[in-house]
């Protein structure tokens, strides 16, 4: 066998070219992997950070939408005495999907008649035995953003 220069490869020489080659592509299958976790990616959403939930013209005053965070139903409100919030829509309780009371500008849980705060998740009524979990939200050019949880609260 040769080269293209014309020197001959030896059949050490082709040895040692093949294993330096495993050498190199097993340290690069260790190396590789170790990196990618180490270096955050581009969506950080998609590991638990600000997710966009939409347009802050989505959420109009004495209002709310349920959205999909990180697949956990969180439900937005936005009212005169607190703006807008985000709290779990899991309720409590036994866990039912909890929904706006436009009328009373409460948080309802259809389930068992539970009632919260929506400035502040508190129960005002019923069997849930502690207030939704509220999560971080922002407006950053009229996009709203719902972030982490909020210490002090568990659900
Ligand atoms: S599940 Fe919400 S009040 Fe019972």
């Amino acid at each position: 066998m040769t080269e293209l220069t014309g020197t001959p490869i030896t059949r050490r020489k082709s040895i040692q070219l093949l294993l330096g080659f495993s050498i190199v592509a097993t340290i690069s299958g260790i190396v590789a992997p170790i990196i990618a976790y180490l270096i955050p990616r581009e969506n950080a959403a998609a590991y638990g950070g600000p997710s966009v939930v939409g347009a802050a013209a989505d959420f109009p005053l004495n209002s709310s939408k349920i959205v999909s965070v990180n697949d956990k139903p969180i439900i937005i409100v936005n009212t005169k005495a607190g703006g807008l919030k985000a709290f779990s829509a899991i309720c409590t309780h036994l866990g039912c999907v909890v929904a706006w009371n436009e009328r009373k500008s409460i948080i309802h849980c259809p389930c068992h008649d539970g009632f919260f705060n929506a400035v502040t998740g508190a129960v005002i009524s019923g069997p849930p035995p502690l207030p939704l979990t509220q999560y971080e939200l922002v407006v950053r050019d009229g996009q709203v953003l719902v972030g982490k949880q909020l210490p002090g609260r568990s659900a």
